[in-house]
């Protein structure tokens, strides 16, 4: 028999349109191939007049989103206005309270509120799909939940955000500003609406705990990941990184150690040649490293109009078919509750200081590397790209393994020394990758 889903979308931003004209343009197909019939009786949006890439007059119009909720036709809720609290929240409470199903694309969202979400999904039996809250076109939710299921994965590897992943890419290869990659990657629509999220590396974490909730069975936890972003890597840094066979790029890893799960965001050297220093673009990748499975690597376009709006309709589709999974795989009450931030383990860094062009300070620089046990593996101090009026020159640093605590407490006292003209800038080294 056809199944008929009513839905009502709130939210008409890229994806949000994107959404709407697949399932106008695909009709046939989704009747022909799983005798499903998508009918969307309600829309809203913060702009009722504003000049949108599908007819929005031919949908009823809600002023007031919630509104949608109370619309007793409606069995399905799609979610694409983002945002952590306030209306996305009030959405999906409303949404599962009164049995609709819901789907969004709303990371922060889940990663805020992943616990009560996944309580009250489970109480009211509804379908929640959030299939494009994670890396954009790639199915990982889906292959996490239903595929590579009986194994446990020990790590995992990703790059997550699509702009930050444009603005690295393409500084290096265009050798263009920080600036004008993020203008570009904003007018490609791969940007939040506030794209600090984008690259202070939060966006990232939002998908990375998600992830983990599936992987590791706990509860989202924001809070326990080292977060660091891309916003102080210059052009310098990518012709040095290059130089010594490396792309920088913003990897979210977690790593199963003695300790608990070592869950970070932050930017990287990464092998040219390796899966996640290949990827270019708005691309995104996920590497597995699965007990019985080995690596799986999924890669594909995270962000933008299609890649999003094809991993909605997926969940349309499941939930048309009646998927009923818990939302992070188990139930809630076989969640833990891991909100502790541990601690690394040793590993190679990139440091790059703009030092003092003045004679003594290349003695002190070395004297609080050693202070701090750091020894180093290759040093190049260069003439070119000097700041400040040549005042000061760039010294590139790749250092032997340390811990991550060692190598911060260096940046704090190179960052009161007057030795240096701004916060130096350190990246670890990937090794697997
Ligand atoms: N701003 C996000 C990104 C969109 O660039 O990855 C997809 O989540």
């Amino acid at each position: 028999m056809t199944k008929e889903l009513n839905i009502g979308i709130v939210g008409l931003g890229t994806v949000g349109s994107g959404v709407i004209k697949s399932i106008e343009k695909n009709r046939d197909y989704f009747k022909n191939n799983y005798d499903v019939v998508f009918n969307i009786l309600g829309i809203s949006a913060n702009s009722k007049s504003k000049e949108r890439s599908f007819n929005a007059s031919n949908y009823k119009w809600f002023d007031n989103p919630l509104d949608i909720i109370d619309e007793k036709n409606i069995d399905t809720v799609i979610e694409l206005i983002g945002g952590e609290d306030g209306l996305a929240y009030d959405l999906a409470i409303n949404s599962l309270k009164n049995d609709k199903s819901f789907i969004t694309a709303n990371k922060a969202l889940i990663s805020k509120h992943g616990e009560e979400l996944s309580i009250l999904t489970e109480k009211h039996k509804n379908f929640f799909g959030f299939e494009a809250s994670v890396a954009g076109g790639i199915p990982i939710i889906k292959t996490l939940k239903e595929s590579i299921i009986l194994n446990e994965i020990r790590e995992i590897y990703a790059i997550l955000n699509g702009t930050s992943n444009y603005i690295l890419s393409s500084m290096s290869k265009l050798k263009i500003s920080f600036d004008d990659a993020l203008k570009n990657a904003k007018d490609k629509g791969y940007a939040e609406s506030d794209p600090t999220l984008d690259i202070n590396g939060e966006d990232s974490a939002h998908k990375l705990s998600i992830l983990n909730s599936i992987i590791f069975s706990e509860i989202p936890s924001f809070n326990s990941i080292h977060i660091r972003g891309i916003e102080n890597i210059e052009l310098v840094d990518h012709n040095h990184s290059s130089e010594f066979g490396y792309n920088i790029r913003l990897i979210a890893l977690s790593v199963i150690t003695d300790n608990g799960v070592y869950k970070e965001v932050t930017p990287m050297l990464v092998d040219k040649d390796s899966s996640l220093g290949r990827v270019d673009e708005a691309n995104n990748i996920i590497k597995i490293i699965g007990q019985e499975s080995g690596d799986v690597v999924l890669e594909g376009q995270g962000a933008g109009e299609g890649p999003t709006a094809s991993s909605v309709i997926s969940d349309l589709i499941d939930c048309a078919i009646g998927s009923k999974l818990h939302l992070f795989s188990k139930s809630h009450s076989e969640l833990s509750n891991n909100i502790d931030k541990i601690s690394s383990g040793e590993r190679p860094y990139y440091l790059r200081v703009f030092l003092k062009d003045q004679k003594g300070s290349m003695s002190s620089l070395t004297k609080f590397l050693s202070d701090s046990n750091i020894s180093l593996d290759k040093i190049i101090q260069k003439d070119e790209n000097s700041n400040n009026e040549n005042k000061f020159k760039p010294v590139i640093m790749i250092t032997y393994p340390v811990k991550k605590d060692e190598i911060d407490s260096l940046i704090d006292i190179l960052s009161n020394s007057d030795i240096v003209s701004s916060e130096p800038l350190h990246m670890p080294i990937l090794v697997k990758g």
